[in-house]
């Protein structure tokens, strides 16, 4: 999508961060946005923020957990800019610990945000960007933890694992309609994440780890301090967005990192001269596919 200035963009967790960084940066594109986040005050501070300019930004208070706030906070983004032609999965939430002392309300808390919360957005967006007929884009936030195993981070991890794979498969799908997506994975950002578990919902709030603990919160702010700007992240991603990057991978320490792991994947493989019988499966997988969906 490289032309942006006029269109309305959808951001959740557009109240803090990743996702304030996302709303400034549009926002200077002369993009109508909307932000949408649990956080009143989250909210507050950020319109604050934007009343001072004379961008076009509109809050929604909801929870990316709840489908029927989704359903309508699309309705409301229509009547108050028209239709979404960018979303931006944005919101999510993490907390540290071994799985082992995981509650279930800790998986569901961190798989509901970060995965369900990217669900909830593909189902009621999607459909209606193929609806209009105008094309679109669709920005998923992942993380470098959808790439790279992390000790006591391993909710959040299975969560951006799977953003990865649900938004590489619905690119293909996406593509015949002129909708492009795009996986933001960030390392390191100055963000207020470490003070995630406030948003955490009371029936969810079952857990194994931790709620307000200002000694951890302080521990991992610090960590963060180093972290990239989120305008500047933004400004990054504005790029993959007008070139449908599949990937925004803005931090050169990774690349270590992912050569290692990608060079493990392939050296477990076995050589197709040794594998006679690999065309005949090659082949079958193309048919199955090709006859059945279509692709
Ligand atoms: N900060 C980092 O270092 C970092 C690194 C990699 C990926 N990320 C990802 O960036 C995204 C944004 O996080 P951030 O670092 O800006 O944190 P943040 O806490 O500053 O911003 C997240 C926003 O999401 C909102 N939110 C939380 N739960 C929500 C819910 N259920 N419904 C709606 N809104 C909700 C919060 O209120 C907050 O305003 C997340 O997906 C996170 O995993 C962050």
């Amino acid at each position: 999508m490289r032309d942006l200035a006029g269109k309305v963009a959808f951001i959740t967790g557009g109240g803090s961060g990743v996702g304030l960084g996302q709303a400034k940066v549009f926002a200077r594109e002369g993009m109508k946005v909307v932000i949408a986040d649990v956080r009143a005050d989250h909210l507050e501070e950020a319109m604050a923020y934007f009343r001072q300019t004379d961008a076009k930004v509109h809050p929604i208070q909801m929870d990316v957990m709840d489908r029927k706030a989704w359903e309508q906070a699309a309705d409301e983004a229509e009547r108050v800019f028209g239709p979404v032609q960018l979303l931006c999965n944005t919101a999510g939430v993490s907390i540290f610990g071994s799985m082992l002392d995981a509650t279930y309300d800790d998986w569901d808390w961190v798989l509901g945000v970060n995965l369900g919360g990217v669900i909830n957005g593909i189902r009621t967006f999607a459909p209606r960007m193929v609806a209009y007929g105008q094309g679109g884009h669709i920005v998923n936030t992942a993380s470098m933890s959808a790439f790279l195993p992390q000790a006591s981070a391993g909710l959040y991890v299975t969560s951006k694992f799977a953003v990865r794979g649900l938004s590489e498969s619905l690119r293909i799908e996406l593509e015949p309609h002129n909708i492009g997506v795009s996986i933001l994975c960030p390392g390191a950002v100055r963000t207020n994440i470490h003070e995630s578990v406030l948003a955490r919902p009371k029936h969810l709030s079952n857990t194994g780890y931790y709620h307000y603990d200002p000694d951890i919160f302080a521990r991992l702010k610090a960590a963060l301090e180093p972290g990239l700007d989120p305008v500047v992240l933004a400004e990054k991603l504005l790029e993959g967005v007008r070139n449908n990057a599949l990937y925004i991978i803005p931090y050169a320490e990774f690349r270590q990192p992912l050569e290692e792991l990608h060079r493990r994947v392939i050296e477990v493989l076995p050589d197709p001269a040794d594998d006679p019988d690999m065309m005949k499966r090659v082949e079958a997988m193309e048919q199955h596919f090709t006859s059945r969906w279509g692709h």
